[in-house]
């Protein structure tokens, strides 16, 4: 049977060549990311499914549920959508706090709630969740304490979920330094 993936922040980077590895193995896709023409672009010819929008937004959410619906169920989550945050970086003494939360409405609460919105089909299917993290959950950067925090909350979330749900495989990966973006 073929499997269905979604996978945000799809249009270019990880995303994107994982949405191609995926497609190369036979996978059906729905692929999301903010920049519409950017994401229809990446997304031809792979056959992909594309609903543009951001994760942080509860309605786009919807959407993407939606979708999944539509496609009959899923079997991969890719948490992979994530912002930087304040730039140039900026020491936590100094981070603006509206930016901080807005950083973890991306990059945490939206991963957990799409999880929470798949997670009875993965249920079913026995399906699995990637959560894509960073070295700065775990290392001391100067000025990376703001993105850290946010990959720190989302590893936790793995751990706890793993633990929690034992019929899905949950998975956080730090995908190490990305030096440039697939063609
Ligand atoms: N780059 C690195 O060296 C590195 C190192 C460690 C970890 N990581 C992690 O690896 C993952 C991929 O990184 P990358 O460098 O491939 O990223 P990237 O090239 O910047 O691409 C990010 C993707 O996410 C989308 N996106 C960003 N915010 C979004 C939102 N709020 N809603 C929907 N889509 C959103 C972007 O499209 P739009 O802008 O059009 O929305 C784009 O498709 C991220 O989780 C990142 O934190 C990266």
């Amino acid at each position: 049977m073929t499997k269905t993936a979604l996978i945000t922040g799809a249009s270019r980077g990880l995303g994107l060549a994982l949405a191609r590895s995926l497609a190369a193995d036979g996978w059906r896709l729905i692929l999301t990311a903010r920049g519409a023409d950017a994401l229809e672009s990446a997304a031809g010819g792979l056959g992909a499914d594309t609903v543009a929008g951001d994760v942080a937004d509860p309605a786009h959410r919807g959407r993407l549920a939606r979708a999944v619906q539509g496609r009959g169920g899923l079997d991969l989550l890719v948490n992979n959508a994530s912002g930087l945050g304040a730039v140039p970086l900026p020491p936590l003494a100094g981070y603006p706090l509206d930016t901080l939360e807005e950083l973890f409405r991306s990059n945490v609460l939206a991963p957990l709630a799409l999880i929470q919105a798949v997670l009875p089909g993965l249920r079913e299917r026995r399906g699995a969740i990637v959560n894509i993290s960073s070295d700065a959950a775990v290392e001391a950067y100067e000025g990376w304490g703001g993105y850290g925090a946010t990959k720190a909350a989302l590893e936790r979330i793995s751990h706890v979920l793993a633990v929690e749900e034992p019929s899905v495989a949950v998975w956080w990966v730090d995908p190490g330094e990305l030096t440039s973006s697939p063609a």
